[in-house]
């Protein structure tokens, strides 16, 4: 074996050494932070929520002229003769969940008022409550659909026999 001479191009000197390797480092790691990030952009960000879409039961287990809250889905369901509507019971100010009362909804919140059709009487709720798509589905159902805002005045009729 031939010692090398310090002049030798082919000499790598202890800090050469340590150069190169922080190098070869420093590039892989770069390559490596790059195809991650590629990987990250194919994966779209994506938010699960419920659906929301449910089923409210039969026509006929609502009574006429009634006002039924349901719990779960934050709604009230009122039926007229042989109409029906769904109102969401979900403030427009803060977003509490409203109370029925004998003229309309009250939220326990702020205290903002609404009239049964869910028109702002007073407080501080920027707006009436929404009114929600309501059909029937084929198994007899009533369909709700709280992400299709309906006027006041939208009903799902049914025949007068149900
Ligand atoms: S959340 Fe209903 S009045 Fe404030």
């Amino acid at each position: 074996m031939n010692p090398s001479t310090p002049n030798d191009p082919n000499d790598i000197s202890r800090r050469g050494f340590f150069k190169l390797t922080l190098g070869w480092l420093a590039g892989t790691f770069a390559i490596i932070a790059s195809a991650a990030g590629a990987v990250r952009f194919l994966v779209p960000n994506v938010l699960f929520e419920p659906s929301q879409i449910f089923k409210a039961g039969k026509p006929e287990d609502l009574a006429d002229g009634s006002v039924t809250f349901l719990e779960d889905e934050r709604v009230f369901l009122v039926r007229q003769g042989n109409t029906y509507r769904c109102l969401s019971a979900i403030c427009t100010h803060l977003g509490c969940t409203v109370n029925r009362t004998e003229k309309g909804y009250h939220c326990p919140c702020h205290g903002s008022v609404f009239d049964d059709q869910g028109n702002v009487k007073s407080g501080p709720a920027p707006r009436g409550l929404a009114w929600f798509q309501v059909t029937l589905s084929k198994d007899n159902r009533l369909l709700v659909d709280k992400s299709r805002m309906v006027a006041a005045d939208k009903y799902l009729v049914l025949p007068t026999k149900v």
